[in-house]
């Protein structure tokens, strides 16, 4: 992985390009993409945040977040496809991961589509476990429902 990489919390004036990196991330996925309006949305219900990372200065994916007292959610998490398999995902992961830890937030959760097995493998890696299924939580752009896994890490031992 190029050292050329940092990591840059982003706020509601980044909707657009979260959503230009979410519609790259997401195309050949059932999930749907989020317009820029949507993110927009997002940001405006409390302890929302978002987490860029570049890579050559170039932005290649983000995380949005949810903080809620002492828990948090990840809203999406995603990295372009071109630069996927270099452990850039590993890497914010691990880095929000830290950075909860010293805020002490006590668990990290998650929805993810139940047959997402490249993601479900990064959080099984990143020592998440599944603790749970929404039943119909994801409506595909092909009009199906899909379940999700809940996934949670516990961030105190
Ligand atoms: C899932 C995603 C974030 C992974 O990003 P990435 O930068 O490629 O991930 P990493 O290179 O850090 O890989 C970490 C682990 O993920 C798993 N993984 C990543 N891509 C995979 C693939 N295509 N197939 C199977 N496992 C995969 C592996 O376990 C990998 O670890 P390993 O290389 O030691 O086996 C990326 O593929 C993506 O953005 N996908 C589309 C959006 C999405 O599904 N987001 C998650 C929604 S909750």
């Amino acid at each position: 992985m190029s050292d050329q990489c940092d990591i840059i919390e982003m706020d509601s004036n980044a909707s657009d390009l979260l959503s230009i990196l979410h519609e790259g991330a997401f195309a050949k996925m059932p999930e749907q993409a989020w317009s820029g309006q949507e993110f927009q949305q997002l940001f405006l219900i409390s302890g929302t945040k978002s987490y860029v990372i570049n890579k050559d200065q170039q932005p290649i994916g983000f995380i949005l977040l949810r903080n809620l007292i002492d828990e948090a959610e990840i809203i999406t998490f995603c990295i372009l496809p071109d630069c996927c398999n270099n452990g850039y995902a590993t890497l914010l992961l691990e880095w929000i991961i830290k950075k909860l830890r010293g805020q002490s937030f006590k668990r990290l959760f998650l929805e993810v589509r139940n047959n997402n097995n490249a993601a479900i493998r990064l959080y099984k890696k990143c020592s998440f476990e599944i603790i749970g299924r929404r039943k119909g939580y994801y409506n595909s752009h092909h009009g199906n429902k899909i379940d999700a896994f809940v996934m949670q890490r516990h961030l105190i031992v």
